[in-house]
């Protein structure tokens, strides 16, 4: 039988044109930019046109994507993307993003774990490469937080932000060997019993409405931080690896003190940590694809680096994936 593992071949992002900055939310919710950075190290965040949706915000992120790779849609033959807030309760967000690539063959399918979701769907496509099952894979998350926001609501109305991040993955024989590119691991928890820590308060089967997001802010706080920590201390024992052999932490940008937090007790220094929270805010599945694309763009995760990433989110579901980039 023959292995493969994933090796991701390109990243790409995209942040809708309009920007909201703090002082300008202040204007119309009882909150400062005071209050924000020094709570969440937010400064700004990507609001999607009226007439913009998920899918098209996963497609330019997904058209970057291949422009990178340098591969076409068409040798494209699955995509997981991960949204929590898709165009509408079905079809899949992924195959509205598959026909408007152009693409005709192959399975698309979006999967739903909240802030969780780009590790998720990363886990999900590593297992179908590994299986043999597809060639080249779109990860994409995409998300438009914005519409499921209460803004009256200045607890959770400050934090989030709309944006999507994709990366290509491509099968490559395999010997095993740690020291090839490609993912070395994912690691998947949630427990369901923190279900209503953060949750929305509508859905097709409860209110048949949209509902909005709601939060028990500190709370979630609490479980990010231990949770985070030891789903990478898992990572990290499965890879025979110690946190001085990563070279970059990539995180779920929720918050930046959540961040600071995890990383202090990971005792892993600032500026190994690739962050974007201050300009993207929390775009919950896609702000770590996007913060790869940077990264990667800007040339700071060099190919061969060792990238941690990790994520918590409702469910609460968590996780954390060791790529060889
Ligand atoms: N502006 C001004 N004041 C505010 C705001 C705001 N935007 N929001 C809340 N406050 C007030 C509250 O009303 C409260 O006032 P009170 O003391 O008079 O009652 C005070 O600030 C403190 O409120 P707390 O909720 O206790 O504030 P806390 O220090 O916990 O910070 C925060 C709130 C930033 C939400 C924090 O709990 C947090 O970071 N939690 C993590 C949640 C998170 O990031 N979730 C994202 C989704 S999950 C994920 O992606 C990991």
């Amino acid at each position: 039988m023959r292995l493969y593992r994933s090796v991701i071949i390109g990243s790409g992002g995209y942040l809708p044109e309009k920007v909201v900055t703090n002082e300008e939310l202040a204007s119309s919710v009882n909150t400062s930019d005071e209050w924000i950075v020094a709570r969440t190290g937010i400064r700004r965040r990507h609001i999607a046109a009226e007439n913009e949706t998920t899918s098209d915000l996963g497609r330019l992120a997904a058209l970057d994507a291949l422009s990178d790779a340098g591969v076409e849609a068409s040798s494209i033959d699955l995509i997981v993307l991960a949204t929590t807030t898709p165009d509408s309760t079905f079809p899949a967000t992924a195959a509205r993003v598959q026909a408007q690539l152009g693409m005709t063959k192959g399975a698309a399918f979006d999967i739903q774990a909240v802030c969780s979701g780009f590790i998720y769907a990363l886990g999900i496509a590593d297992n179908f490469i590994k299986l043999g099952q597809a060639g080249k894979v779109l990860v994409i998350g995409a998300e438009t937080y914005s519409r499921i926001l209460d803004w009256t609501d200045r607890s959770t109305c400050v934090l989030f932000g709309d944006g999507a991040g994709a990366v290509v993955l491509s099968a490559e024989p395999t010997n095993g060997e740690s020291s090839e590119r490609g993912v070395l691991s994912t690691h998947l928890h949630s427990d369901g019993r923190f279900y209503d820590l953060l949750y929305v308060d509508g859905g097709v089967s409860s209110t048949q409405t949209t509902g909005h997001l709601r939060m028990k802010g500190p709370e979630v706080f609490r479980h990010a931080v231990t949770k985070l920590a030891e789903v990478v201390w898992e990572a990290l024992k499965a890879n025979d690896l110690t946190i001085d052999d990563i070279d970059w932490l990539v995180p779920h940008q929720a918050n930046k003190r959540i961040i600071d937090g995890t990383a202090k007790k990971l005792d892993l220094p600032a500026d190994r940590i690739i962050l974007t929270v201050e300009d993207h805010a929390n775009t919950s599945a896609a702000s770590i694809p996007l913060a790869l694309a940077q990264g990667s763009k800007d040339g700071r995760i060099k190919p061969g680096q060792i990238v941690l990433c990790e994520a918590i989110g409702g469910g609460l579901s968590w996780g954390a994936a060791i790529i060889r980039w």
